[in-house]
């Protein structure tokens, strides 16, 4: 066996699997995973890792490996996104399951000599837990992995997306084997109706029951979409699935053509997204040269492919028949439904969309059935979620829990709590067609319905961690900035609508509100709402009401005693030092980049507030709160 570091397929010559190649090359890969002496280095090659370095360090582990003499006794595999991003660069060492983090390439020579070539473990590049400091080696034992149900992301981290040979060791291509040779189209919208999976690009609608519209209705010619778009600010799941796992996309993308009877498929990804881009692109070359996509797939008789269509990162263009009109090679606007894409979608022939997440679950659905599927989860809400978890939360990273997990237990139990002893102020989930989940209701549960009962969405998974700093009228503005910013300008209310809600805010940020502003407001969000064309103004206004919903007092002290309480809106703080609370500790005074704060050992800091140039920095530098 040699190193393998450069992720190039090996099937270079087109050849036509079959059911029984599958077999054996599971067999070939456990033979390979398992096999005495060897070892398995999975680095992670997500857009997370590369940006804090992942790939020098690979390449310094390359060359050490092979500068130690152990090329025949160490496989080097780049994988997608591990899950844990805020400790990259990281890897995991296999059979051993010792888990490395936050490398440099200097680490790697100790790393080699010691992990690899004397099998004693560095424990300074060790994950600590962070209340008692101890090292945690494997990998199972640290709780931001181990509470967590990897479905969707079962091959996150442990295969080379690059390599369909992998993807196959890991059950690859049985499911769409089963779809293709076992069932009928209507058996297979059966299981999906059994598993009662529901579409995870935010609405949540069941996915066998669109399959079954598309199935119904007339016609020869028919599409299945993928929706890659992911434009929600804090989300990365899709990203993520399509660079760790592409071919689990494709399987599903199958899987619902053979369904519907399709014969050709489109991922639509931004074009923000090029290593996903990259690795979707070589694992449909792949898909191609082994007969499964194109002609006679698996020799079932069945023929579908799959092209990738990049936009240009348009919020708007996620939006169903805004998406399709962009494919068509128009503007992405959005049109009035019905007609639903089940019956008139792309260029006007039955098209299913479905999210990144929800197709990455199909193919295993086919392969245990969707009985399994729905085994885990709550009444309505079934499998599990995948969750981009980020803000003011210790463990930044992607997050699959089961339906009916407690957000609670995501921000605490896997999320490791705030940072800095804070205290938690919201979660706001659904990105900007969602809302704020105040601490009061943090033990709400996972599921579509309950998580609406009180005033969030599932959305497609951002979830961001608010602390006590957060400002929430700064927040609302925050996403109705982005809203306003992204509004296609097809209707009035979303394009004119939006802008004036946003001044509203703008205004009260800046600590000129006035009484009657928030029922403006109000009275903008409803007539939004219930006049806009499309999803992204209809619910463009669920961030400000949410906040209006659990924060009001904020918006009240900022419009009557023009404070902000959180003190994030610069045009509402004093710029003092209060005397009580400061500690001493001059960090305000070596952060203030203009001089602006005296101070000396053991005496309280003053600001100038003549040359203060209201940067906000001595607030974020000091420990206690003592800024005004
Ligand atoms: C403004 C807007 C943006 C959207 N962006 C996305 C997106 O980026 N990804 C996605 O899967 N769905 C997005 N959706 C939802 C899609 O229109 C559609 O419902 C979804 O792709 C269907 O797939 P699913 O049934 O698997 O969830 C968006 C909807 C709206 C209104
Ligand atoms: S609601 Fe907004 S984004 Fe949707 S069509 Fe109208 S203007 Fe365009
Ligand atoms: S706000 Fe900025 S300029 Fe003003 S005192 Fe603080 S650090 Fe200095
Ligand atoms: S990109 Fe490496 S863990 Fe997410």
């Amino acid at each position: 066996m040699t190193v393998q570091h450069d992720n190039a397929c090996c099937c270079t010559a087109a050849r036509r699997l079959t059911v029984d190649d599958l077999a054996v090359m599971r067999e070939e890969y456990a033979a390979r995973l398992h096999a005495p002496n060897m070892r398995h280095i999975f680095i992670c090659g997500g857009t997370g890792c590369h940006a804090t370095g992942s790939i020098a360090v690979k390449n310094r582990l390359v060359e050490e490996v092979a500068a130690r003499g152990l090329t025949d006794t160490v496989r080097i595999v780049e994988t997608g996104c591990n899950g844990f991003c805020a400790l990259g660069p990281l890897l995991l060492v296999h059979p051993e399951n010792i888990f490395y983090q936050k490398l440099a390439a200097d680490d790697i020579p100790e790393l080699v000599e010691e992990q690899l070539v004397h099998g004693r473990q560095v424990e300074r590049l060790l994950y600590r837990d962070p209340q008692t400091k101890k090292p945690i080696p494997h990998f199972g034992d640290i709780p931001f992995f181990a509470r967590q149900q990897p479905w969707t992301l079962r091959n996150k981290g442990v295969i080379n997306p690059e390599s369909v040979e992998d993807y196959i060791g890991r059950d690859g291509y049985r499911g769409t084997a089963r779809a293709l040779l076992e069932m009928t189209p209507e058996s297979i919208v059966q299981e999906m109706l059994t598993s009662g999976l529901r579409g995870r690009g935010g609405a949540g609608f069941p996915t066998g029951m669109k399959w079954q519209f598309a199935q119904r209705s007339a016609g020869d010619v028919k599409y299945v979409l993928c929706n890659a778009d992911e434009g929600d600010p804090g989300a990365f799941m899709d990203r993520s699935i399509l660079e760790a796992d592409p071919h689990a996309v494709l399987e599903g993308m199958i899987i619902a053509a053979r369904a519907i009877n399709a014969y050709q498929g489109y991922i639509y990804c931004r074009s923000e997204y090029p290593l996903a881009v990259r690795r979707v692109q070589i694992a449909i070359e792949q898909a191609r040269a082994l007969g499964l996509l194109g002609h006679n797939i698996l020799g079932s008789g069945f023929d579908f492919d799959v092209e990738i269509y990049q936009g240009a990162g348009a919020f708007v263009c996620g939006e169903e028949t805004a998406l399709m009109r962009s494919i068509e090679g128009k503007r992405g606007m959005p049109r009035p439904r019905p007609p639903f894409p089940a019956h008139k979608g792309l260029w006007e022939k039955p098209t299913i969309l479905n999210n990144v997440e929800t197709l990455a679950n199909v193919a295993q659905i086919m392969l245990n059935g969707g009985a399994w599927y729905a085994s885990v989860g709550t009444e309505k809400s079934k499998g599990t979620k995948v969750f981009a978890l980020s803000g003011d939360v210790n463990n930044i990273g992607l997050v699959e829990v089961p339906m009916g997990t407690p957000l609670r237990s995501i921000v605490y139990d896997i999320g490791g709590g705030i940072p800095k002893k804070r205290k938690l102020k919201a979660v706001q989930l659904g990105g900007p067609s969602g809302g704020c989940i105040p601490e009061a209701y943090l033990d709400v549960i996972i599921d579509y319905e309950e998580i609406a009962k009180v005033g969030a969405i599932m959305g497609s998974g951002g979830a961001i961690v608010m602390d006590d700093r957060t400002c929430m009228v700064d927040m609302a503005r925050f996403f109705l900035d982005f809203i306003q910013d992204e509004s296609c300008g097809k209707c009035t209310p979303c394009r004119e609508g939006t802008r004036r809600q946003l001044e509203l805010l703008e205004k009260i940020c800046a600590g000129k509100g006035e009484d009657g502003d928030i029922e403006l407001l109000e009275e903008l969000s409803s007539m939004i709402t219930e006049s806009a064309l499309c999803g992204l103004g209809q619910t463009a206004s669920n961030p400000v009401l949410s906040a209006l919903r659990y924060f009001r007092d904020e918006f009240d002290a900022h419009i009557k005693q023009k404070k902000c309480p959180a003190k994030r809106c610069a045009a509402l703080l004093d710029f003092t030092v209060n005397a009580d609370k400061c500690k001493k500790c001059g960090k305000c005074f070596q952060t203030c980049p203009v001089q602006a704060i005296a101070w000396q050992k053991k005496e309280v800091a003053v600001i100038n507030r003549d040359i203060c140039v209201r940067c906000m920095s001595c607030f974020e530098a000091c420990p206690f709160d003592a800024i005004d």
